[in-house]
């Protein structure tokens, strides 16, 4: 389905948890989220009825968020009946890797076809300062499960905040020539107004190209620009969401965990979907297509995000 500015929306990412095992300082406090009543959240039925739904709107790309996706007990069996939606061409999910290791295989088998980590540096003590609680190995075993267990594509997520990793660049992009992996720099989205945060950790994505001398340009692959170091075996990208929005592109939905479709990151408005049939869930998708905002509006620590939620709660 085409929205008012005739953007076509074929990606759907959706969120099956708002918890996540760790606690990443941009991202959420310390505290964690109030943990939301069991029966606001969408059932693995319910998620696989708006999947439904959204593919009989035009969409064929699903990506798998959380929170946590793989804290969620049932995730591998979420992941098995999406893949299996006729009309589900890609089938992706996003991870912090942590758990990988133990669970790659099975999820590979059930239809994940690609698969994105998120590491932000690759200094064990700065790992565990900036999850405040997770080990740099159990993520590095996760890549390695990812790698044996044969996805078509493993990204690694990597946002750039400045005065925390802008000095390990270089260390970060090494990783394509280590592992046939691509490694993706984000800039930091002003959405949660952190205490450990301060505006320095805003930096522009083209603090990248300055710190890579040699780096060769390629192609774009939807929001990311994408380079490569002499040699590789993987890409680099850049995706600036806060430079350079790239609104006019944009082709996704979300749809949060408690069943809230967010048809913009940064925008309040939100359509519920929980306790709706799959006919009243296609119609309230719909609605939230049709009235997809042009744009997201001003972002910057001035002018902050009004996604109105903390990323964990929408899924990044
Ligand atoms: N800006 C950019 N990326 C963010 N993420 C979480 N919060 C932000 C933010 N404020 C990223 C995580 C992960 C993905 C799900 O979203 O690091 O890679
Ligand atoms: Fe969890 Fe991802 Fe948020 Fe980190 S950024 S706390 S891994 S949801």
């Amino acid at each position: 389905m085409k929205d008012s500015t005739g953007r076509k929306i074929t990606y759907l990412r959706l969120s099956v948890t708002d918890l996540c095992n760790l606690r990443c300082r941009y991202c959420m406090p310390e505290a964690g989220v109030c943990a939301k009543a069991h029966d606001e959240m969408l059932t693995e039925e319910e998620m696989l009825s708006a999947v439904r739904a959204a593919v009989s709107l035009g969409v064929n790309k699903v990506r798998i968020t959380g929170g946590e996706p793989l804290i969620k007990k049932n995730i591998v069996s979420i992941c098995e009946k999406t893949a299996s939606v006729p009309g589900v061409k890609d089938l992706a999910l996003t991870t912090n890797g942590t758990l990988l290791a133990g669970m790659a295989s099975d999820l590979r088998k059930a239809g994940v076809m690609r698969i994105n980590i998120s590491l932000d540096t690759i200094v064990p003590e700065k790992y565990s300062y900036i999850t405040r609680r997770g080990k740099l190995e159990d993520v590095f075993s996760g890549i390695e499960a990812a790698l044996e267990a044969g996805f078509r594509k493993i990204k690694i997520n990597t946002v750039l905040i400045g005065g925390f990793n802008d000095d390990e660049i270089p260390d970060l992009a090494a990783l394509t020539m280590k592992w046939p992996v691509d490694i993706r720099f984000i800039e930091l989205m002003p959405v949660y107004n952190s205490p450990d945060i301060g505006p320095e950790a805003y930096i522009n994505a083209s603090k990248i190209i300055e710190a890579l001398p040699g780096l060769k340009e390629d192609c774009t692959d939807g929001v990311a620009r994408l380079y490569s170091l002499k040699g590789a075996k993987g890409k680099i990208g850049i995706i600036s969401p806060v430079s350079n929005a790239f609104c006019s592109d944009c082709n996704r939905v979300r749809i949060t965990a408690d069943g809230k479709i967010k048809p913009c990151l940064h925008r309040a408005a939100e359509y519920s979907i929980k306790g709706l049939s799959e006919s009243k869930m296609k119609d309230q998708l719909a609605r939230a297509i049709s009235e997809k905002p042009e744009r997201r509006g001003e972002l910057s620590c001035a002018s902050p995000s009004g996604a109105g939620r903390y990323m964990n709660q929408i899924g990044g």
